[in-house]
């Protein structure tokens, strides 16, 4: 069995998880238990295998194996910039990461023309 690493979501909190686990569904159990309390919404979820690109996040930091996920969503260029779908990798390290989904994306932008 491979390690445990923490999994650090920018804003909203933290979650762990191993080696052979995808990283989003370690971050649909922290959520579950509370402990991404920074997410104004659900995570969203769809397929969890790589192809509809609703878990789109950046890495910020840290080292994952790559699991197969649709060019569709996350191009070479993406890829390049650090874009993953998080029901694709599983850590290596601890991460650090961003949510990228369009749902979080226009969250933040709501919040932002509110303040
Ligand atoms: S849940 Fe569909 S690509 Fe991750």
């Amino acid at each position: 069995m491979g390690g445990v690493h923490k999994i650090t979501v920018e804003g909203a909190g933290e979650a762990v998880c191993s080696e052979i686990e995808r990283v989003l569904v370690a971050l649909e159990r922290a959520q579950g238990f509370g402990r991404l309390k920074g997410l104004a919404r659900k995570l969203p979820v769809g397929c969890r295998r790589g192809g509809c690109g609703v878990c789109r996040a950046r890495i910020l930091a840290g080292e994952y194996r790559l699991d197969s996920m649709s060019r569709a969503h996350i191009s070479e260029a993406d890829a390049a910039a650090g874009l993953v779908l998080s029901c694709a990798i599983y850590p290596l390290t601890d991460l650090a990461l961003r949510l990228e989904t369009p749902q979080f994306k226009r969250t933040v932008l709501q919040t932002a023309k509110a303040s």
